[in-house]
């Protein structure tokens, strides 16, 4: 078996502070960032240093530990409300990814179960907290990758749209998760990135992963797709998600939508890596999502290069959602859910 191991450490917890890596500036530069607060955290998730469904949970949950560990020496009402304030914050920072919801969520229920204990003891287990969800990360990524791997044939030829990589989770990823665990379990797997217009996600975070693991991979731009699923040269579509509704419409990267529409043009198999954590059961459906909408900027240049006319109007939306009936199947943790539907999904929650 070969060992594809991602080295990439997205976060990481280096002398009581969260370094993350700053993927702004990957490729270019490979450098941490060092977040010692959790509105240093929160606005880490905002300004897109970390990003990624998976990874965002990940930080806001270090984002509350390293609040509970500076108000440890406080009294308890100064603690309670400078946590509360940490909630706040850290949920105000992006919209659309569940994770960072249900991150918090699970943060809450430990500090209620541990209110009767010493602040010192309350913010250790905050941070054992963290370091779990973290590490429980991985071992759920590396759970999808074994049930995926087993729907890519050798030789197949992958696209995936943006990046759910280890870089959008604490490692080895969601969708290129299941492309690592074909590799390690000996197939041929190649991976067409699209380029992912605006935060060139795939350019940028992709082809880098694919490239440091020597994982061939072709970068193609966006409106590519369509030409190259018409010459039969792409096998199969894996993306990542930030939310999948009850009913199964998966929300994921602006651009989703118009490949899984091509897939099923195709009849390319549209597969969705998705850990249980990304599944709102509270939303009924895809127009109940929150779609993030970003800042002009993003759409009229790149960094300092603006290449659209001042003044222009412009629209951001950063996710869009893809319904049910284009998903082949929902790649999760406790196996493959084909054709996902309200039933097949409240049964992987034992409903
Ligand atoms: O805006 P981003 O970069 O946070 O968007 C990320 C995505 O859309 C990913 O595909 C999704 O979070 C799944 S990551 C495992």
């Amino acid at each position: 078996m070969m060992n594809v191991r991602s080295g990439v450490e997205t976060l990481r917890w280096r002398a009581g502070a969260l370094e993350m890596i700053d993927q702004r500036v990957l490729p270019a530069r490979f450098e941490y960032l060092r977040h010692g607060s959790a509105a240093e955290v929160a606005q880490g998730i905002r300004a897109m240093v970390v990003r990624g469904a998976p990874a965002i949970g990940c930080a806001a949950a270090y984002g509350i530990a390293l609040e509970a560990l500076a108000l440890q020496q406080e009294s308890r009402g100064v603690f309670g409300a400078g946590l509360e304030r940490a909630f706040e914050v850290l949920a105000e920072s992006r919209p659309t990814a569940v994770n960072l919801f249900w991150a918090l969520k699970r943060m809450r229920r430990v500090w209620d179960s541990s209110q009767s204990r010493a602040l010192t003891e309350i913010a250790d287990i905050l941070l054992g907290e963290a370091h779990e969800i973290a590490a429980e990360d991985v071992r759920i990524n590396r759970a999808m990758g074994a049930h995926g791997a087993a729907l890519l044939a050798d030789g197949a030829r992958v696209l995936t749209h943006c990046n759910a990589g280890a870089l959008a989770t604490a490692g080895h990823g969601t969708a290129l998760g299941v492309i690592r665990s074909a590799v390690e379990g000996g197939k041929r797997i190649s991976v067409i990135a699209d380029e992912t217009r605006p935060f060139l996600q795939g350019a940028r975070l992709t082809a880098w992963e694919m490239v440091q693991e020597a994982i061939p991979v072709t970068l193609i731009t966006d409106n590519m797709a369509g030409h190259l699923m018409s010459h039969g040269e792409v096998d199969a579509v894996i993306v990542g998600t930030d939310r999948v509704a009850a009913n199964g419409d998966v929300a994921n990267k602006i651009g989703t939508y118009m490949v899984a529409v091509l897939a099923r043009r195709h009849g390319i198999p549209f597969y969705v890596a998705c850990p249980l954590s990304t599944i709102d059961l509270s939303v009924a459906d895809g127009a109940a999502i929150p779609i993030e909408e970003r800042a002009a900027q993003e759409v009229t240049g790149f960094r300092d290069c603006q290449w659209a006319a001042q003044g222009v109007r412009v629209r951001n939306p950063a996710f869009d959602v893809t319904p049910a009936e284009l998903v082949t199947a929902l790649i999760t943790e406790k196996g493959v859910v084909m054709h996902p539907n309200r039933t097949s999904i409240a049964a992987l929650f034992g409903a």
